[in-house]
């Protein structure tokens, strides 16, 4: 094998280890639902209800969460990141595009939504 494909697979294998799942991870759990609740911060409860727990808000946009345990990790990361990548007309705003939450930020709300079953 030579050096060039050496170093492919090395760097292959760092960027599976740096993308390493985050759920399970108890505390990044916890931040993650203070993320999700605080409202200057995610604010996500003003628009999504959480398994069968309601919110009493007439304003609220977003379906209800459930099943994300499911979901890949990616694809939550993207999700809050920017959700138009998914849907172009989505009434969610882009958290990490816009720069309200940081990189580990949304890694502990993907944490904490891979807990919601
Ligand atoms: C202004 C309202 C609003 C806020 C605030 C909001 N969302 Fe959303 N969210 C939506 C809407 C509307 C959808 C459905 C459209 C879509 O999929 O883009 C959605 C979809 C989602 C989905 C996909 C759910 C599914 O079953 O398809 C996830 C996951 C999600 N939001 C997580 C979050 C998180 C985490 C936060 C906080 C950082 C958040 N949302 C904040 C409105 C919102």
């Amino acid at each position: 094998m030579n050096l060039t494909k050496k170093l492919l697979i090395a760097s292959a294998v760092s960027g599976l280890l740096a993308t390493a799942s985050v759920a399970g991870d108890m505390n990044l759990v916890k931040e993650g639902e203070k993320i999700f609740n605080t409202k200057k911060l995610g604010n996500c409860l003003a628009c999504h209800a959480v398994n069968g727990k309601e919110i009493n808000n007439p304003g609220s946009l977003g379906p209800k969460l459930q099943y994300l345990s499911s979901w890949p990790e990616k694809a939550l990361y993207d999700k809050i990141y920017d959700p138009y990548s998914t849907n172009p007309i989505s009434a969610m705003p882009p958290f990490g595009k816009n720069g309200w939450l940081s990189d580990h930020q949304i890694k502990a709300l993907v944490a904490y939504l891979k807990t919601i079953k």
